[in-house]
């Protein structure tokens, strides 16, 4: 078989690629080692900067992400017992963030890629890529027993932090940025209402808390835990005494719980590898980069990084022009710095750390302190925050 772009990954940063790339008459095929249900069925970050929201628009994905979607033009920041709400929307001018799933992002994506009979491969195994640095890069798999190739012109690696793309490039020429932080996120994913209508994050003593939703009868709730703390070791009431003990009085009396639908813990590190492409191999989405969820930018960089190559391929088959393609790790790295920094800020903002492992060295708890206690009396640090939060602008 032969296609113009091989794409490895059926997740957020792959079906967005393969959805624009289609839009252009680009032929692709996405090879995708995990089934469907499973691709679905892990549970992400749910907030959309309007960058991405727009791609959906642009591909027509639109209408159940407005349908269902919440805008939110705020969040809050809980300190000392107390709930202090971010202006989003007042402080950038009128930009807003949209809170829907990166599970119904992938759903809308897959549909759409089935509907238009785009060439998919689910459950392949073994994926292999080939000869990315010459003349004739191709990617091999193994589907049902039977050996695949497919020649390609570019491959797309958009298969995540453990796929096998970034781990096809001889580690001479790649550069790989790493910080592993020393605590985790308990997740519980539960169907009752969330506790208020806008996010609130929770800097606390006792450590992080996140309450977060999907709908408005679906909530997604985090906590700081510990790097060796096991999901076993929580029962639902445990989790629910845990959450309301780091959240301000009105939110813990007026939290309603129930049973959890799924929880998990996640360890947070920041991750960039340079660069971001080799000969006809690109990377793209958490492939390339990975981010503490406490910025929500996992998602948002994936799209922004397929908005930068899906531009530069396009511009190579329609316009004869590598131009953007030569510019697109550049161009992708210059914001995927700039999500890891206010990424790992907000992290350091808002998480307790093991003494003499902070973020901000021995005095760390102190600087803290005083710079939420800034942050919260200045309209200048809070404009700063609220950029980011809302996504910085996409280069064109
Ligand atoms: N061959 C084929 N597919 C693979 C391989 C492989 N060797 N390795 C991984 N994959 C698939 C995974 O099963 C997954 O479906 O690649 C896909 C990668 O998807 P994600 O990990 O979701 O990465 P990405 O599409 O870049 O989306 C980034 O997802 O993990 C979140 O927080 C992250 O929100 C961010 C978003
Ligand atoms: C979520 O809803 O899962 C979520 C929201 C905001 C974050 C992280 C996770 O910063």
């Amino acid at each position: 078989m032969r296609v113009q772009v091989a794409i490895i990954g059926a997740g957020p940063s792959g079906l967005l690629l393969g959805a624009l790339l289609h839009q252009s008459g680009i032929d692709t095929i996405v090879i995708e080692q995990r089934s469907p249900d499973y691709v679905l069925s892990r549970i992400r970050a749910g907030v959309l900067e309007q960058g991405t929201v727009n791609l959906m628009d642009r591909i027509g994905l639109g209408k159940r992400m407005h349908a269902e979607g919440l805008v939110h033009g705020g969040f809050n920041l809980g300190y000392r017992n107390t709930r202090h709400r971010i202006d989003i929307n007042k402080l950038t001018g009128g930009k807003n963030v949209m809170v829907y799933g990166q599970t119904e992002v992938t759903h809308d994506l897959m549909d759409a890629r089935a509907a238009a009979g785009a060439k998919t491969v689910y459950e392949a195994e073994n994926v292999q890529l080939h000869d990315f640095d010459g003349a004739s890069p191709r990617v091999t798999y193994t589907k049902d027993g039977v050996q695949h190739e497919v020649q390609c012109d570019f491959i797309a690696g958009c298969d995540g932090y453990h796929g096998a793309s970034r781990a096809a490039v001889p580690a001479g020429s790649i550069r790989q940025h790493e910080r592993v932080y020393p605590f985790g996120w308990l997740g519980v994913l539960s169907d009752t209402p969330p506790v208020a209508h806008e996010l609130i994050y929770s800097n606390h003593e006792r450590g992080f808390a996140l309450c977060s939703m999907r709908s408005k009868t679906r909530s997604r709730y985090y906590i700081q835990c510990s790097l060796d703390d096991k999901v076993e070791r929580w029962s639902d009431q445990a989790f629910w005494d845990e959450l309301r003990l780091r959240l301000d009085p009105e939110a813990a009396e007026s939290m309603v719980t129930g049973p959890s639908i799924e929880k998990s813990i996640a360890p947070l590190r920041s991750f960039v590898a340079e660069p971001m492409r080799f000969g006809k191999l690109f990377l793209a989405g958490d492939a390339a980069h990975i981010v503490p969820p406490t910025g929500a930018k996992g998602l948002n960089l994936a799209a922004s990084d397929v908005h930068y190559l899906s531009h530069g391929l396009i511009e190579y088959y329609q316009d004869k022009s590598p131009a953007g393609i030569n510019a697109y790790s550049d161009r992708s790295l210059r914001r995927v710095w700039k999500a890891v920094r206010f990424s790992w800020w907000f992290t350091s903002l808002m998480h307790r750390f093991p003494p003499h492992e902070h973020d901000r060295g021995e005095i760390g708890q102190k600087i803290q302190e005083a710079e939420i206690d800034y942050l919260l009396g200045s309209t200048a640090a809070s404009t700063a925050l609220a950029e980011n939060y809302v996504g910085l602008p996409l280069e064109v």
